[in-house]
């Protein structure tokens, strides 16, 4: 076990580059198993335990695999197997995509039911509603999905709620089912578009990513090709907030600042300096900044996945503000964890009023789940003392290098061996 021990109060300089978004990664890698022909190289992958934990599943199906620097070769053509049913399969969320992309491809698919953060309900009825709107019989049984089909067949479906991985999991079986899908009221977000995008190299035609409505005309079969996965709009945000949090200027590199935009125009709003520049955005802070109102909402709305260091950074801005947390329900347990520091943070149902303090004071603290692991690291840079961090397990299946980076910016902080967690 290791936890990250940060010596709080230093502001952040300099320029770090982000890594390959792992919520992308993670749909692309099980997509790559959908190409009966050919290699899928794919670049861009980010270092985290995620995206080892589905290299592991795939490899496990008989796909062969070559890791190189950021990269991955995915030769899927003897795959013999149509069960995935391990404890990787169980711990993380993304493995659900091995639904879509095995019955998408071999028509029948027997997939332990996911695990990942506890966040919240994290129901799967809408992936269900769609495998069985494009003709599949969907059975859940000791904790597995089992869903079978003499063939799919293209169908109308409509999304009760927007889901990121409904829209990318009925998306995979549909590129390989006769006929046209129209997919209606799906998920927008940059990861979605990338996993058409990445569909669509390898033959399938996927239109209207990024829009209300993907319209899907199945093909044949998916070949193998060269690909490079989109930076992490999550990971950048956090480091966005980390620098108005601990005050400085953070140029952070390697991003579409368009992805950014919600949270770019939260910062602004809060006083901080934000300037775009064609594959960066610089953040300068000094001081307090004003507290703000945020409402997480699906994108191009204010993403989830920073709400926690948002709440982080709001907990010492002047003033009071409101955070809505309207995706996950239980996504601010780790208040209790910044309490310890001081906050004054009151939670209420899907609601937290923050009264900012002037500063916080370090603690030791135990993350929660991965995004609450970042808020807490952002907690301990910005404190005063010494924040230790434990169950970073966490941290680490989403942030690459996070202790590397952040000490590129001039943080004090280190990762040690312990016995806690
Ligand atoms: N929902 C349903 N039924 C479904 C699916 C979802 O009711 O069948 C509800 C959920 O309960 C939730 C909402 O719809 O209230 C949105 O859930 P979504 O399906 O979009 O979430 P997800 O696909 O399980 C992905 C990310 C999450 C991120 C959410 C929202 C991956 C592997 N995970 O989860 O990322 O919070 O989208 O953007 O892509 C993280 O990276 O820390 C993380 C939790």
């Amino acid at each position: 076990m290791e936890k990250l021990v940060i010596n709080g109060g230093r502001k952040l300089f300099g320029k770090i580059d982000i890594s390959g978004a792992k919520n992308a990664a993670v749909a692309i890698l099980p997509a790559a198993i959908m190409a009966s022909q050919g290699v899928a190289v794919i670049d861009n992958i980010p270092e985290i335990e995620d995206v080892q934990c589905i290299e592991r599943i795939i490899e496990s199906l008989n796909c062969k695999i070559i890791k190189g620097k950021n990269s991955v070769s995915i030769d899927s053509t003897a795959i013999n197997s149509v069960c995935a049913n391990t404890d990787d399969v169980r711990r993380m969320r993304a493995s659900y995509y091995l639904i879509g992309a095995l019955l998408g491809r071999f028509k029948q698919a027997n997939v332990a039911l996911p695990g990942g953060c506890s966040i919240g309900v994290r129901p799967i009825d809408q992936h269900i509603k769609g495998f069985e709107a494009l003709g599949a019989h969907v059975t859940i049984e000791h904790g597995v999905v089992s869903a079978k089909a003499e063939k799919l067949v293209g169908a109308n479906i409509f999304f009760d709620v927007v889901s990121v991985g409904a829209t990318i999991n009925v998306m995979l079986a549909a590129a390989l089912a006769e006929g046209t899908t129209v997919l209606e009221n799906v998920a927008k977000e940059p990861h979605v578009v990338d996993v058409a995008n990445f569909l669509n190299t390898m033959g399938a035609n996927i239109k209207g990513a990024g829009t209300d409505v993907i319209r899907i005309v199945g093909v044949k079969e998916l070949k193998g090709c060269n690909y490079s996965v989109i930076p992490d709009q999550i990971e950048a945000g956090t480091y966005m907030i980390a620098a108005a949090a601990c005050g400085g200027e953070v140029e952070v590199g390697n991003i579409i600042p368009k992805h950014m935009e919600s949270i770019s125009a939260k910062l602004m709003e809060m006083g901080a300096e934000v300037i775009e520049n064609e594959d960066s955005i610089i953040v300068r802070a000094n001081g307090r900044l004003k507290g703000v109102n945020v409402k997480t909402l699906p994108y191009p709305g204010f993403p989830t996945d920073v709400q926690q260091p948002m709440t982080t950074l709001l907990s010492v801005s002047h003033g009071r503000s409101i955070v809505n947390e309207s995706i996950w329900e239980s996504r601010f347990k780790f208040v209790d964890e910044l309490k310890k520091m001081g906050a004054n943070i009151k939670v209420e149902g899907r609601t937290a009023i923050i009264d900012g303090v002037s500063q916080l004071t370090g603690a030791v603290l135990k993350a929660t789940d991965l995004r609450a692991g970042a808020a807490m690291v952002i907690a301990g840079l910005m404190a005063e003392g010494v924040t230790e961090v434990t169950c970073i397990d966490h941290v680490d299946r989403g942030y690459p290098h996070i202790e590397e980076k952040f000490k590129m910016l001039g943080a004090d902080i280190r990762r040690v061996k312990t016995e806690d967690c």
